[in-house]
């Protein structure tokens, strides 16, 4: 019998629990609609309970997608008074509704490793035959609306973009936001503990930004022109990376090119453009905040998936993993969100600390490709010392493994099946 047999048990619970009909919620209470990249991690665990189950999950959140290519970080397929701010604050004209921003796309590096994986071959075929040309639309949108000048990285429009919504990274960049002037109520605080979540003076800029959105059109040009936040974002262009790479090979394998030549110009782009959010003093990569033109020097798990993407150097392979080596010397239960030492490190709030599975799944994906393989499996055992100790949280006190944010979490769950427990 396999030793994690009741952790097995209980994370293919969790997913069923969350399961509303074709999606998963990724909690119940604090996120009580279907997220992007979310979306792209529980498919990786229903793999093992239920492959057509893993597939729908993506098609679901295709329903989403916009004319444009765009994949939605939020799609609202059902009402609910539970979040805030839901659909009728982002005032999308969508059915179902959505939100205006995206998410790391991770989606199309699921795609492959679905299709890659499924033991039933002919629903694979037919479901990714659906699927490849809703991913390139995806990943070509990112490229023509969100990297306008084609500098080769895109830009992210808000915290949320990132899917790292409250990374210290962002602090100075969403200073300069302005604040919204009109009231609202959280929802998010009556789920979880306010020392687990983003400040006031945070929200007040992230749903100022929700409504500039809304005022300029949802039209990225003119966003792009007028935004006060606007940043090249580490973690998104690596994550965006490497799913062009799995696009690029998962059509090779089909014999499918619309779209294509353009893809490869966009990955092209971002391989040699890469390079200049490399911080030697760091030995990391960062974000670029495009509103100042600086690159911002904060430490974080973002940068470290610059293995991930594949778009380090060996000497910065190198660099990196020796950083990691002494991250996790630090870290016992995985690497935290944001890197000990930084001043502005909080092991407890969400992202300027606390340790997330599928970034060190990533981390660890990175580190085995550069040939890192016995750091990589450090990685994944402070993982697992994770979930024996704690089970299936959002995010962990890198510290101590106590859990934190919402319970019983899908990609939690969903990882630890596909990465932890039955890879
Ligand atoms: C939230 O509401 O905190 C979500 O993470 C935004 O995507």
């Amino acid at each position: 019998m396999n030793q994690h047999a009741d952790l097995i048990a209980k994370a293919k619970q969790t997913l069923r629990d969350n399961d509303l009909g074709g999606y998963t919620i990724p909690t119940k209470g604090l996120y009580p609609f279907q997220w992007n990249w979310d979306a792209g991690i529980t498919a990786l665990g229903w793999l093992s309970i239920d492959e057509a189950r893993a597939w729908e999950e993506m098609d679901k959140l295709f329903e989403g997608q916009w004319d444009n290519g765009m994949v939605p970080h939020i799609v609202f397929h059902e009402p609910s008074d539970q979040y805030f701010p839901g659909p009728e604050q982002w005032g999308v004209n969508h059915t179902p509704p959505t939100t205006s921003i995206s998410q790391p796309p991770v989606l199309a590096t699921v795609a492959r490793l679905l299709f890659e994986r499924a033991k039933d071959r002919q629903l694979a075929a037919d479901r990714l035959a659906v699927q490849l040309p809703k991913l390139v639309a995806y990943h070509l949108w990112w490229y023509r609306e969100r990297d306008p000048q084609q500098s080769g990285l895109v830009a992210s429009y808000h915290p949320w973009e990132s899917g790292m919504d409250n990374s210290p990274a962002w602090d100075e960049a969403l200073a300069r936001v302005p604040e919204v002037t009109r009231s609202y109520q959280r929802r998010d605080l009556g789920h979880v503990d306010s020392s687990q979540r983003p400040l006031k003076k945070e929200y007040d800029r992230f749903i100022y930004l929700v409504d500039f959105f809304r005022e300029q059109d949802f039209d990225s040009l003119k966003i792009y022109a007028n935004s006060p936040y606007k940043m090249q974002d580490v973690g998104l262009n690596a994550i965006l990376q490497r799913g062009s790479d799995d696009l690029i090979a998962l059509a090779e394998q089909l014999g499918y090119d619309d779209g294509i030549a353009e893809l490869k110009q966009g990955r092209d782009r971002m391989a040699k453009a890469f390079a200049g959010l490399w911080l030697g003093d760091k030995h990391s990569f960062v974000c670029r905040d495009l509103v100042a033109d600086k690159l911002v020097p904060v430490t974080t798990t973002g940068g470290m998936l610059a293995l991930y993407g594949g778009l380090a150097s060996d000497q910065q392979a190198q660099e990196m993993a020796t950083l990691i080596d002494s991250w996790l010397e630090r870290c016992p239960y995985g690497l935290s969100s944001t890197h000990p030492d930084e001043p502005c490190f909080d092991a407890k709030r969400y992202w300027r600390g606390p340790t997330w599975l599928h970034i060190n799944w990533m981390i660890a994906v990175g580190l085995q490709s550069y040939g890192y393989t016995e750091l990589a499996g450090r990685v994944r055992q402070a993982s697992l010392n994770i979930i024996e100790k704690t089970g299936y949280w959002e995010y962990y006190d890198p510290n101590d493994g106590s859990g934190y944010g919402g319970p019983n979490f899908s990609w939690t769950a969903a990882i630890s099946l596909f990465w932890l427990l039955e890879d």
